[in-house]
């Protein structure tokens, strides 16, 4: 089998002292799609940071193509190749929409290359090449996800990571999303890491699945077969409900919907 593109072994991190990972371990296939699953709180961000070096490793190993990137700081990271899509976007408010798009291009030099992929992204988002001079700030959401998703296009990276990207946008933006993330795996071959709580959209894209919960992996497999564990069902999907109405509230207490 060939060399995994990422793999985390045993990785703890955290907060001060306070511990967020406590060994977890992953692997993400070269051009796979691999989804993370779990509740808040489960770890999932922090799992996302702790790989593009925004938190610190303190125990473990992250391997990029076999190469050892744990402990380089995000920028370091990022010229290996990994960009992360942050849960709520964290555009530059008060940039244009093509100022935050070059943003994600910091690392290249190839001045013409960069041009033919920015028109790539406008090809692909019309939207925003209407509005390349409007400053991110008076975006909609959902066009703020288009910025994110496209920002780390443009640094054409080998693993794209994205950290909700539903997050309050309405069901046919998240269908939309989701199909541009499927055709990036299925088409174009760009491995993805996706963390989502909209559990279903996420397994349809997915390969592999992983399932989170206080700061430990509990579960993992063939993402369509994960839909059927009984773990996966019960606290996710089977009354789904539940889950979706909770997460939900705590969108609306974050003020992101
Ligand atoms: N900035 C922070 N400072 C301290 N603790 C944090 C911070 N962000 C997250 N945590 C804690 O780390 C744990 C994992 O959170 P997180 O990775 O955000 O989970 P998820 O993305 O799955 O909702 C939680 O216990 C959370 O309270
Ligand atoms: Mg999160």
């Amino acid at each position: 089998m060939s060399k995994p593109l990422l793999r985390i072994d045993a990785l703890e991190s955290g907060y001060g002292a306070s511990p967020a990972l406590r060994g977890v371990s992953l692997t993400v296939e070269s051009g796979s799609a691999v989804a993370v699953l779990g509740a808040n709180g489960a770890g999932k961000t922090s799992l996302l940071k702790a790989i593009s070096g925004a938190l610190p490793c303190w125990h473990g190993t992250v391997r990029l193509a076999g190469r050892d990137i744990h402990g380089l700081a995000p920028h370091r990271v990022a010229r290996h190749g990994v960009a992360h899509v942050p849960e709520g976007r964290e555009l530059f408010p008060l940039l244009s929409v093509e100022d935050n798009l070059l943003s994600g291009a910091y690392a290249r030099a190839d001045r013409p290359g960069l041009k033919r992929d920015l028109d790539g992204i406008y090809q692909r988002f019309p939207i925003l090449s209407d509005l390349r001079r409007r400053a991110a700030l008076h975006l909609s959401g959902g066009e703020q996800q288009m910025v994110a998703i496209g920002r780390a296009l443009i640094a054409r990276p080998r693993l794209l990571m994205l950290d909700e990207p539903s997050l309050g946008l309405s069901p046919a933006l998240v269908a939309d999303i989701f199909a541009l993330l499927k055709e990036l795996n299925r088409r174009q071959g760009l491995t993805l890491l996706v963390v989502e709580q909209h559990t279903q959209m996420a397994l349809d894209l997915a390969h592999k699945a992983y399932l989170m919960d206080a700061g430990r992996m509990v579960s993992e497999g063939d993402a369509k077969r994960f839909a059927e564990t009984r773990e996966v069902r019960d606290r996710y999907l089977g009354s789904g409900r539940q889950a979706i109405q909770g997460s939900t509230r705590w969108r609306r207490k974050r003020g992101w919907i």
